[in-house]
């Protein structure tokens, strides 16, 4: 099945997923022959197993050292998955670069671009050293004599949905071959210790048939997001089975290839129109790093066709129930016409955090009138109207603080945050919205 349940007979309907004629035929392999060498049969006390902390290799990109929690750990497997133009080729390219010059032997398996193409686009990523070797090959028995012959510290496969195993019969990029390539290069790292990391095209619409296949095969899953008409590129690890998952990396797509962004708050607030009427600016928390990310709302009559809601980078579910308590406790009837809310930079904002943020950009919208551009708004809105105090409060005052924003709305609850920064405190919605200091009143009158 595409979506990976197996089943023993012909089928019309997935068991699982309830999809249509979605049945491959597969193949059933011996299986076991994947046991770890090494590794003792004999069960031990977990208290007493050597935890091997550090023998990860840092890859020399920072951004990505942040994502793996130091770098790439020897015989390891890593999915890195993203939609096809995203910059996964020029990411692994770099990273190849660097870590051939600090680790010794780095491989190439280009299945998609001959020899020449890499070495094109290679030009404008820096300096190559003539530890990284390139092989434009597609069949799997050549790519593992390959890897036995140079012994690579880090092998990339770009990528696992072109390559295939001659004796499998269903096409490359087809799940029976997507997997058992995997399952046989998983093998190879741990039995002969490269790092390898593996290319998987994924597609918006959730056409995931490849990559989601190998989620349970692979030691991490990274993702690369970004929307393609922006620069901005996002770089998370999904699963990790050496570290945790929580950390962001971004990365700027430019002509010298992805460059680490170290000031994200700076890059998504570039281009604000300071105190224009719907833009708020709000704090997210990526794994340790705080962000802080300007919400836009704009909102109309509804044509014709009825009322249009649109919610880019926020969920739109929150996006109603904020509607909701809007129109129940500030008495602000906007959900029966068009609403359009969109986090700015191609941001994700989950956190509820966001929430006041976004009403308060609802109401400012709504209005007609822009908030003091140096304001900030931090808080979770309950279905009450009320507002809640958010996790990491502090460390979102701080970047606030740091970036030049002197007023913060927050909950009556949350805690103080650093001299220097004037707190408008309230207890519910329509407090915040009522409150002179922000401008917003006198419309509403
Ligand atoms: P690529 O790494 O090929 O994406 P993927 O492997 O995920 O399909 O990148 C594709 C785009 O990136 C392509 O449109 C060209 C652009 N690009 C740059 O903007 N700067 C660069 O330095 C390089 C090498 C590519
Ligand atoms: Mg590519």
């Amino acid at each position: 099945m595409q979506c990976g349940t197996l089943v023993p007979q012909w089928v019309g309907q997935c068991p699982a997923c309830r999809s249509w004629g979605s049945l491959v035929e597969e193949v059933e392999r011996a299986r076991g022959a994947g046991a770890r060498p090494g590794t003792s049969s004999l069960p031990v006390p977990l208290a007493r197993v050597d935890t091997d902390p550090t023998c990860s290799r840092p890859t020399g990109i920072a951004e990505l050292d942040r994502v793996l929690g130091g770098g790439l750990v020897p015989g390891s497997v890593t999915l890195l998955g993203g939609e096809p133009g995203i910059g996964k080729s020029t990411l692994l390219l770099q990273v190849l670069a660097s870590m051939a010059a600090s680790s010794g032997v780095c491989l190439l398996i280009s299945a998609e671009e001959s020899a020449p193409q890499v070495r094109l686009r290679a030009a404008r990523v820096g300096p190559l050293p003539d530890e990284l070797l390139v092989l434009a090959e597609t069949s799997l028995p050549a790519i593992l004599s390959a890897i036995d012959g140079c012994a690579p510290a880090v092998c990339v496969v770009d990528s696992i949905q072109t390559i295939a195993a001659p004796d499998i019969g269903s096409a490359p990029g087809s799940v029976t071959q997507v997997r058992e390539c995997a399952q046989v290069l998983t093998r190879v790292a741990k039995e002969r210790g490269p790092a390898i990391i593996l290319v998987g095209h994924v597609t918006k619409d959730g056409g995931l048939a490849g990559p989601r296949n190998l989620e349970h095969i692979v030691d991490t899953v990274l993702s690369f997001e970004g929307d393609r008409h922006h620069a901005l590129r996002m770089l998370r690890a999904v699963k990790h089975r050496y570290g945790a998952t929580g950390e962001l990396g971004l990365f700027e797509m430019t002509d010298a290839g992805m460059i680490g962004v170290d000031d994200p708050s700076g890059l998504f607030l570039g281009d604000r129109r300071r105190g224009a009427p719907g833009s708020v600016v709000v704090t997210a928390i990526e794994g340790r790093r705080p962000l802080l990310v300007e919400v836009q709302a704009l909102v109309g009559e509804a044509g014709t066709g009825g009322p249009r809601r649109s919610a880019q980078g926020i969920d739109p579910g929150r996006l109603a129930l904020l509607l909701a308590v809007l129109d129940r406790h500030a008495n602000l009837k906007i959900g029966s016409g068009d609403v359009f809310v969109s986090a700015v930079g191609g941001v994700r904002l989950g956190e509820p955090a966001a929430d006041l943020g976004i009403a308060l950009a609802l109401v400012s919208a709504s209005f007609g009138r822009g908030l003091p551009p140096d304001a900030v708004a931090i808080g979770e809105v309950g279905l009450g109207g009320e507002l809640r105090q958010v996790p990491h409060t502090a460390r979102r005052l701080t970047e606030a603080l740091r970036l030049g924003f002197s007023r913060v709305v927050l909950p009556s609850t949350a805690p103080d945050g650093p001299p220097g920064l004037g707190l408008i405190r309230a207890a519910t919605l329509d407090e915040v919205i009522a409150d002179e200091r922000l401008g917003l009143v006198s419309a509403a009158a």
